[in-house]
């Protein structure tokens, strides 16, 4: 066994099931098997710009009950990057040095971050920038993360959005309906296409591949031909306009979130094919709830591989899983490759032999 060190864990960025899975992980590895101490800081870097730093210390028993708990116990933020932070004057300031220091005013020896690419690529700066000894473990319902076959939460959001559609298929049959199924996945579409062909959508429409709205009015007249008068359509938020432009809302400080494609779909297929169109707007669901058994797994081993990553003193790595193993990538690598669908991937493949339309 190695010398004792504390160690913090945070969670960044937009939350998943799973979350809470790794924290447990986390704790009962690095306390359970090394003896050391962990520290839960509260709200992302947030925690460690507060002075002073709030943190929660986290022991096994604590944490054993949160295997099954969705969200987080620590808090998150998608908002305020440290490197540009908006203070309540409107202005933007660097407040990086204080995210350091927290650190080092909590004695940590490590810290290990849950996060997305957008949180991973802030944590290994300010890991960079404050000698923090960093160890990274990738989260994100988007499954955008590069080098890395599996993110936390993005199994669960597709059982959740493979669900809707099984819901969705009775009322479209019902009432002979096009029915419209708007999911998330930011500029990827791996939840649209996992979801879409497990749970049997006639059309998938992702960013990665450009459609047309006759190609979609074509299989909705082929399958009305064949005597089926509805269409399951499961559309990735990023999808753009026929035009190309993405449909997206302001949000809280002055942020675009994507949000409309399902609603700009149905207007202009009911105008087009004369079918009668209705739109269901997955949203936060599917970031919230019971984590998937493989979300279980992939957040328990991905806890216990970032802990011996530190017990090893081998930092500023990633665990990711390939090959049907976890395996630590620098995470400069991992942030460089953003990881979307593969338009000749065996995922599209599977989707265009089973027959489904992908727009083009
Ligand atoms: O990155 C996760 C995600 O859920 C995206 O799929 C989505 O575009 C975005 O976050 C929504 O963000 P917010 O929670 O700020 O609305």
């Amino acid at each position: 066994m190695g010398a004792q060190k504390r160690i913090g864990i945070l969670t960044s960025g937009g939350d998943c099931a799973g979350l809470n899975a790794v924290i447990r992980a986390v704790v009962q590895r690095a306390v359970g098997t090394y003896d050391w101490e962990v520290l839960g800081i509260r709200q992302a870097t947030r925690g460690l710009m507060a002075r002073p730093p709030q943190v929660i210390p986290l022991e096994p028993e604590q944490v054993d009950p949160l295997l099954t708990v969705g969200g987080t116990m620590l808090g998150t933020t998608n908002k305020g990057d440290p490197f540009a932070y908006p203070m309540p004057d409107g202005t933007l300031r660097d407040r990086s040095s204080e995210i350091i220091e927290g650190y080092s005013l909590l004695g940590l020896d490590a810290l290990i971050g849950i996060g997305g690419d957008g949180s991973l690529a802030i944590l290994h700066r300010l890991a960079q920038q404050g000698g923090m000894n960093f160890v990274g473990i990738p989260k994100t319902i988007d499954n955008d993360i590069g080098m890395t076959e599996r993110a936390i939460g993005f199994d669960t959001a597709v059982n959740i959005a493979t669900e809707a559609l099984d819901r969705l298929h009775f009322t479209a049959a019902s009432h002979s309906r096009v029915m419209i199924l708007e999911v998330m996945g930011r500029d990827a579409g791996h939840i649209a296409i996992s979801a879409g062909i497990a749970g049997g959508a006639d059309v998938i429409l992702i960013p990665e591949i450009p459609y047309s709205l006759d190609s979609i009015c074509r299989k909705i007249y082929a399958r009305q031909e064949r005597g089926q008068n509805f269409c399951l359509i499961i559309v990735a938020e990023s999808v753009r306009t026929e035009t190309g432009l993405p449909v997206t809302k302001l949000e809280c400080e002055g942020q675009q979130r994507y949000g409309g494609i399902g609603q700009y779909l149905a207007d202009r297929i009911a105008a087009c094919s004369g079918a009668e169109t209705r739109v269901t707007v997955l949203g936060h669901v599917q970031r919230g709830g019971i984590p998937s058994p493989l979300d279980r797994l992939t957040a328990s081993a991905f806890g216990v591989a970032a802990v011996d990553l530190i017990a090893e003193e081998n930092y500023d790595r990633v665990v990711t899983w390939q090959n049907r193993q976890v395996v630590s990538v620098p995470v400069a690598d991992a942030i460089a490759r953003y990881s979307t669908v593969d338009p000749n991937g065996t995922l599209v493949k599977t989707a265009r032999g089973l027959g489904i339309c992908l727009g083009s």
